[in-house]
């Protein structure tokens, strides 16, 4: 009796705000927001790409409601059971069945959820300008994740022009591979392999066709050596292994800068050299990330998302999660 007492003493009350301004909030479904900003005369700004982030959020946890117009208090809610999924939490009582899918796929949301870095990378992607003609639109998304990059691939392929798009996924993560490929069958943007992307065998579903576009989301984090995450290795094999495929794709990140330090061998990495080094007296995977460029602007890793922030209240900053 006394521990259950003490026990709800310890459980998170609900949170008050709502997960973004109402001011900003839109009554209109995913599928409408999508639309919009796929049409090349609408400004990609932070409130529209807010409302696709947190309504993809929404989307993925209960697959269908890409069609539907939510409340911005559902989704809040649904927000706040995510922050709160491993603690006690009045908004997760009696609600186990949605605590463990939260836990199973949680590390791919809690990238999603830093809504400031996922608004800034998916308008850098949905804005950039494909130099391959030709239809339809293919992309490739390695390390999917959620998926969210693929989204932003689609509107990048509508805002240039495109009829249509063939978009794949490659995740090793099998829980997340298999749940990114429902939702985003559920929306008609493309499938989802469980593969490993450094293997030049995952990319066999090629079939001789160009890509327009790839997505390598798979630096680590600043301060971290290269070698602990799979970028520049899965880099060798994108550039090295497979250029009749993708000597002509724009890529996100379009550009890293790395170093042995943040003053000592600062270099830039691009396509153009396979995001390898032309001389490699010092060796790549001992070097760490700093920035990406992102619509042609080299930033520091930590400041993406940054013009964004002031678009989340403060006691939900506190909160979310990180994406790197
Ligand atoms: C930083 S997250 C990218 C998240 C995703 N782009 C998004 O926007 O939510 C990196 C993802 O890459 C996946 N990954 C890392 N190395 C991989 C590899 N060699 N092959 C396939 N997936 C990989 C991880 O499982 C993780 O989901």
């Amino acid at each position: 009796m006394i521990k259950k007492a003490s026990l709800r003493l310890l459980q998170r009350p609900a949170m008050e705000e709502t997960v973004l301004p109402g001011e900003i909030y839109r009554r209109t479904s995913l599928n409408d927001d999508l639309a919009e900003a796929g049409n090349p005369a609408v400004e990609l700004n932070g409130p529209l790409l807010m409302n696709i982030m947190v309504k993809f959020f929404h989307a993925y946890v209960y697959p269908g409601s890409h069609e539907q117009v939510l409340e911005l208090n559902d989704i809040s809610l649904l927000f706040d059971r995510f922050v709160h999924r491993r603690l006690g939490s009045d908004v997760l009582e009696n609600c186990l069945d949605l605590r463990k899918r939260l836990l199973s796929y949680g590390f791919a949301l809690c990238m999603l959820a830093d809504l400031p870095k996922s608004v800034h990378i998916f308008k850098a992607i949905a804005e950039a300008k494909t130099q391959l003609d030709g239809e339809p639109y293919t992309g490739l998304d390695i390390g999917s994740g959620t998926g969210v990059l693929m989204l932003a691939m689609d509107v990048q392929a509508k805002r240039n022009g495109f009829e249509s798009s063939s978009l794949v996924g490659i995740e090793r993560n099998q829980i997340v591979a298999e749940r990114t490929n429902e939702v985003l069958g559920n929306m008609g943007l493309g499938n989802v392999l469980v593969a490993d992307a450094k293997k030049k065998d995952s990319y066999g579903f090629l079939e001789g066709r160009k890509l327009h576009y790839i997505c390598n989301e798979t630096l680590p984090g600043a301060g971290r050596s290269l070698w602990k995450e799979d970028f520049i290795f899965i880099s060798k094999t994108l550039f090295d292994g497979l250029e009749e495929h993708t000597s002509d794709a724009g890529c996100f990140p379009e550009a890293v800068l790395v170093g042995r330090s943040p003053e000592e061998m600062l270099t830039v990495l691009d396509s153009s050299t396979g995001f390898q080094l032309k001389d490699e007296k010092y060796p790549l995977r001992l070097m760490k990330p700093y920035g990406i460029s992102l619509s042609g602007e080299m930033t520091g890793l930590e400041d993406v998302g940054q013009a964004y922030e002031s678009f989340i209240p403060s006691s939900w900053k506190a909160v979310l999660t990180r994406r790197w």
